[in-house]
């Protein structure tokens, strides 16, 4: 079974209700009777009520049983406007501007799975990545124990790569520049996701740069030496080493010759780069030269709330959906 087929089966044992802002975009809305066919999840499409209609009909689509709601015309408007009003009123939010906020659909699936009418959302089809994650920053907020909002991209390789199918990838869409602290937490959050969702019992985390052990002496290998540090004393129990190379921690010979004796160098599962644009590129190069398929997800968060890419297809939308899933399931 393939790594998607894993999670949509486990999606299925214990369906969960997942919002999806974008709902008459006609991708979302073929994603949306796909999800409903296979039991995968309860969609709930957001948009108005023609609209969905119509992207359905246009398609062919038979959308009976899938729930829809308009956030202009929410019978919870009044209620969603004052809980949106009372966690922002000490940024500056009006009563007034809250009730203009949740009449849109990102605001409005927000509060939903904020105020538990939802389980999780999926959205970024059409919108931007920032436009998508700054109400879940704003509303949902980080789960307890964590301090930072971050991302991994789960990276299906098309053969065993020296043994291990799957490779996560942490942070590669959400923080430019962490803190050593932030990278900290960025690793404990990606070795939460690998149990998760990749059923990797035992992660094994580097903290990756461009010097291994000491090799190189440069202000940028401090930062992730002191992360390394912080990350032990976060998750004591927790296999994590670093700093090091990306090949000292994928290669097992090469693990062994720049980081002897270390339980993590060359047997790494999860991949913690410095920052998004070492993070970026890599999930890149290995989707692009290497033939994986990356699949993303936000960590860190309350409640799970994922980003597509715009160039997503249906049946992406529907494999988030699955991931999204399985985390409020983790998170229920
Ligand atoms: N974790 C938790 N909270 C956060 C985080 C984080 N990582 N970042 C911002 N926040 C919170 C802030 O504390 C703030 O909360 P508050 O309003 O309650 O005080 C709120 O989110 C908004 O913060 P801002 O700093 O005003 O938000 P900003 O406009 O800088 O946007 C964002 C934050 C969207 C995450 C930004 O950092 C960003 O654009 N990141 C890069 C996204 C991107 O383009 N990725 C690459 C493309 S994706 C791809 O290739 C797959």
């Amino acid at each position: 079974m393939s790594f998607i087929e894993d999670i949509k089966a486990k999606a299925k044992a214990e369906p969960k209700r997942i919002v999806l802002p974008e709902g008459d975009e006609p991708r979302t809305v073929r994603a949306a009777a796909a999800i409903r066919d296979q039991g995968i999840a309860i969609p709930i499409l957001l948009g108005a009520a023609d609209a969905i209609r119509a992207a359905a009909e246009a398609q062919g689509i038979d959308l009976s049983g899938v729930a829809t709601l308009d956030p202009a015309a929410n019978p919870k408007a009044a209620e969603y406007a004052a809980a949106l009003h009372e966690l922002r009123k000490a940024k500056g939010l009006t009563p007034e501007e809250a009730a203009k906020l949740v009449a849109d659909p990102m605001y409005c699936g927000v509060m939903m799975v904020k105020l538990g009418d939802a389980d999780g959302l999926v959205s970024g089809a059409v919108h931007t990545t920032g436009d998508m994650l700054r109400p879940a920053l704003q509303i949902i907020k980080t789960a307890p124990g964590t301090k930072i909002v971050s991302s991994s991209f789960l990276m299906e390789m098309p053969a065993p790569a020296f043994g291990r199918d799957l490779l996560v990838y942490s942070d590669c869409v959400v923080n430019p520049c962490p803190t050593a602290e932030e990278l900290a937490h960025i690793a404990v959050s990606a070795a939460k996701t690998a149990r998760t969702l990749c059923g990797i019992g035992a992660p094994k985390v580097a903290l990756l740069s461009f010097s291994t052990k000491g090799s190189a002496k440069h202000p940028l290998v401090d930062k992730v030496q002191e992360a390394a540090r912080i990350a032990r004393g976060l998750a004591p129990d927790l296999d994590l080493d670093g700093e090091m190379q990306y090949d000292a921690a994928l290669v097992p010979a090469i693990g062994a010759s720049k980081a002897p004796g270390s339980a993590v160098a060359g047997h790494a599962n999860v991949f913690v780069f410095p920052d998004l644009q070492a993070g970026n590129i890599a999930y890149k190069i290995t989707e692009r030269l290497g033939g994986a398929h990356a699949y993303a997800v936000l960590q860190g968060l309350a409640r799970p709330c994922n980003d597509l890419s715009r160039g997503c297809s249906a049946d992406d939308i529907v494999a988030t959906v699955a991931l999204t899933a399985v985390q409020a399931q983790a998170t229920a």
